[in-house]
């Protein structure tokens, strides 16, 4: 998959003009407004086995535990991941996208427990010119000017804050981090020439660089447009108009000196108008690929994923966990009302509907005329010898484990079963397969969707275990550029409320942020 490496830079094929103006504007219009695809429904009724599929549990399988197991649930370690270390170095012109695909690769990485940090030298540069003007007072200058490749002084303060920076992000991978993630433009031969020697001298790091090329008019001006309307700090002073006009001169700066990556030697991604097509160069290793097959199935396209516990099941009311017992009557009553919900909201545009292999979701999507597929990496958490019995049960049951569980939600395992870790894991070819999907209702269980729910929202390991997702309510997240929208609907149906509450603790506070969030730098 190596290429020639022609000997004149290679400019990029899409640039934006100043005349462009009006496709930032029309982006700016259309940014928050939802787009409805109009393609017709695909009909089916039966359940058709994906993924990891497995056979169809129909009857209910519960079983009572012997009483005579007693001991403690084991807590599962993190994984060892110390010797996986990676400076990713971003490669590309402003607005297209490495901010995005930044952000979205750490939120994934993260969520299978690898470090991952981003050093974005645009937040280094502010960070810095803030300091320098409260200790002298002087307004360092950053318009599309600092930007340009002849202004001498400023191209060697634009390459020290890299190559500060990357210190940072070496020195952070030392300590212990794992996928450093250099968000910078990197955009020329001698730059990532300079990584490439840079890492060299570090034992035991590997550089990959990730070029993200985009000759899309409407993607670089909906970038254009994130840019200049999401609060960005520098163009905190400056009318929307000035800001548009002077972003689109930065990226005019860039482009007269941006050299696509022909370097053969070194390991490097390249993603055209992210997803559309991919090139992997020198990918080797677990790690390396995990991050490339990721990066490939990625998608813009304006869609929305749809979270539903199954209705309410007769387990439910007997306050029993696990099992695969079917939907009591009010449960029913949910799976008869869903299609009209779902119809509301997304009308005629496609949908598929992904369930378990437990009987009570595949109930609760029976009157669904959608597309259904059956994955058993959606079962609920598998409650080993305690599957079927109520917490008062266990309690009496088993003491120690349930302190265990109070104490450490994510890490128990349950005697036989699994731990929330381990349902991540599991989850993680559904992660995948969601990312590269358009419209999908899962309809899913308690702590199934609870950590679907956490890689979405970004939300920490400790609190994963206790968000809310209650029984007959749907939950509609909407994808944006930095996080995802979310609304919810619940039917009145009444329902009994499954949630334990985190012992003398106050219940986590989600936040469902999909704006930008600047800091002040990685220092
Ligand atoms: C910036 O200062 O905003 C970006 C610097 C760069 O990577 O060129």
């Amino acid at each position: 998959m190596a290429e020639q490496n022609p000997t004149s830079p290679v400019r990029p094929a899409f640039q934006l003009e100043l005349q462009d103006l009006d496709l930032v504007d029309n982006a700016l219009a259309t940014q928050n407004k939802e787009t409805t695809p109009v393609h017709s429904l695909e009909i089916g009724t039966r359940p058709t086995p994906f993924g990891a599929g497995g056979p169809i549990r129909l009857a209910s399988q519960a079983s009572t535990p012997p009483r005579s197991v007693v001991g403690i649930g084991g807590k599962v370690a993190k994984p060892d991941y110390s010797e996986a270390k990676i400076v990713l170095a971003m490669v590309g012109l402003p607005a297209r996208g490495k901010s995005y695909l930044s952000n979205k690769l750490m939120r994934y990485l993260q969520w299978l427990e690898y470090d991952v940090k981003v050093f974005n030298v645009g937040q280094l540069r502010r960070s810095r010119a803030k300091q320098k003007k409260e200790q002298s007072g002087v307004k360092e200058d950053h318009t599309a000017s600092y930007f340009s490749h002849n202004n001498v002084e400023a191209t060697r303060l634009r390459d020290a804050l890299a190559e500060d920076s990357l210190e940072m992000l070496i020195n952070w991978l030392k300590a212990g981090g794992n996928v450093g993630i250099h968000d910078a433009t990197n955009s020329t031969r001698a730059r990532r020439a300079k990584i490439e020697a840079r890492v060299a001298k570090e034992k035991g790091i590997v550089v990959i660089f990730l070029e993200s090329v985009c000759d899309d008019p409407a993607i670089i001006a909906a970038n254009v447009a994130l840019k200049v309307s999401s609060g960005d700090p520098d163009y905190k002073d400056t009318s929307p108009e000035d800001a548009k006009r002077d972003f689109i001169r930065r990226i005019k700066e860039y482009e007269a000196v941006y050299e696509t990556i022909t370097e053969p030697h070194l390991s490097y991604l390249r993603i055209t108008n992210v997803g559309n097509q991919a090139t992997a160069c020198r990918i080797h290793g677990y790690l390396q690929s995990r991050i490339a097959f990721y990066l490939m199935n990625l998608h813009l396209k304006p869609r929305s994923i749809f979270f539903s516990r199954h209705g309410e099941s007769q387990f439910n009311v007997e306050g029993k966990i696990g099992g695969d017992s079917p939907l009591s009557e009010r449960g029913l009553r949910y799976a008869s009302a869903l299609p009209d919900l779902i119809k509301d909201n997304i009308g005629d545009a496609p949908l598929t509907v992904w369930t378990s292999t437990l009987q009570r979701t595949i109930q609760t999507g029976q009157h669904l005329s959608y597309t259904k597929l059956t994955w058993k990496s959606l079962d609920e958490l598998d409650a080993g010898v305690c599957d079927g019995m109520t917490y008062e049960e266990i309690e009496q049951a088993y003491p120690e484990d349930f302190a265990n569980r109070d104490e450490d939600k994510f890490n128990y395992r349950y005697r036989g079963g699994e731990s929330y870790r381990d349902v991540v894991i599991r989850l993680e070819p559904v992660i995948m397969e969601l990312e590269r999907q358009d419209n999908i209702l899962i309809i899913g269980h308690q702590a199934i969707l609870r950590c679907l729910y956490a890689y979405f929202h970004n939300l920490p390991q400790a609190d994963l275990p206790y968000i809310k997702i209650p029984l007959h309510t749907v939950i509609k997240l909407t994808p944006k550029a930095y996080g995802c929208d979310e609304e919810r609907y619940t039917l009145p149906i009444g329902a009994v409320d499954t949630h334990r509450p985190k012992p003398k603790a106050p219940q986590p506070e989600v936040k469902a942020y999909s704006g930008r969030e600047y800091y002040d730098g990685n220092a």
